[in-house]
């Protein structure tokens, strides 16, 4: 496989700096970049088919939309854990949650997921959100190597994120200008997302390209490669 990492543009904040742009954010992210990601959020639920009883990790889950969907997806018999480096986002989705009369259902810690709590094999599914793309390029296969560490072996893992994946358009090299300039504020950057998850040795099973003002956003979901066992008889 070619890897192309050279063509995205790298990550030079530090993490106590994203804590406190997502802190700031939280009490308004709804209103902006929360607004005009849900059609693209809810597809990649749509997508990523979770089941009644299942345990799944949001990783980065924000003001907590997704978490909200997804512990009414899993039911009482499931549970929804989420990890996220701003303690505003956690207090705001602790509300949301709170609110929904779901808090049996969910369990969420503030922290970085490059260094999750949680042990080997626990979770069914993980969804990734506008997330992984916030990683900068040498972390996006060790925090892909932790997701595979903490799935169960047929477990699957849902990302949204924008790509790099369908070519380098015009919208797209605008968005990147943008990004260079105001790298605090517009911080998510388009990524390969196909080529990270095969490379991290996840095998596709659905894959959408939608876009978002011309910008791809890749919908993709997949499974750890070593889930399919061979049986020798
Ligand atoms: C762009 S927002 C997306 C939020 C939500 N998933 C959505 O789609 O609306 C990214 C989220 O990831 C969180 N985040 C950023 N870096 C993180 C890290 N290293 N570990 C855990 N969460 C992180 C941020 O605090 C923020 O809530």
């Amino acid at each position: 496989m070619q890897f192309e990492n050279h063509k995205v543009l790298r990550v030079t904040r530090s993490r106590d700096q994203t804590k406190a742009v997502y802190d700031k954010m939280s009490r308004f992210y709804d209103y902006v970049a929360g607004a005009f990601e849900k059609k693209y959020r809810n597809a990649a639920l749509k997508a990523f088919q979770v089941k009644e009883g299942e345990n799944v990790l949001e990783i980065g889950f924000g003001t907590g939309k997704c978490i909200e969907q997804i512990a009414r997806m899993v039911g009482d018999s499931g549970k929804v854990y989420g990890i996220d480096i701003s303690a505003g986002m956690l207090k705001v989705t602790s509300k949301r949650v709170k609110k929904a009369g779901l808090e049996s259902r969910v369990d969420l810690y503030r922290g970085d997921a490059t260094r999750m709590p949680y042990g080997d094999s626990k979770f069914d599914a993980v969804f990734m959100s506008f997330t992984l793309e916030l990683f900068d390029t040498p972390e996006i296969p060790l925090i892909l190597s932790e997701i595979k560490r903490v799935l169960t072996p047929s477990g699957k893992l849902g990302v949204v994120s924008l790509s790099k994946d369908y070519g380098e358009t015009i919208p797209l090299k605008i968005y990147e200008w943008f990004h260079k300039r105001f790298p605090a504020y517009i911080d998510c950057r388009p990524i390969f997302v196909e080529q990270s998850l095969k490379g991290a040795g996840f095998s596709l099973e659905y894959q959408k390209c939608m876009k978002m003002f011309g910008i791809p956003v890749n919908i993709v979901t997949g499974k750890s490669i070593d889930s399919r066992k061979i049986v020798f008889t």
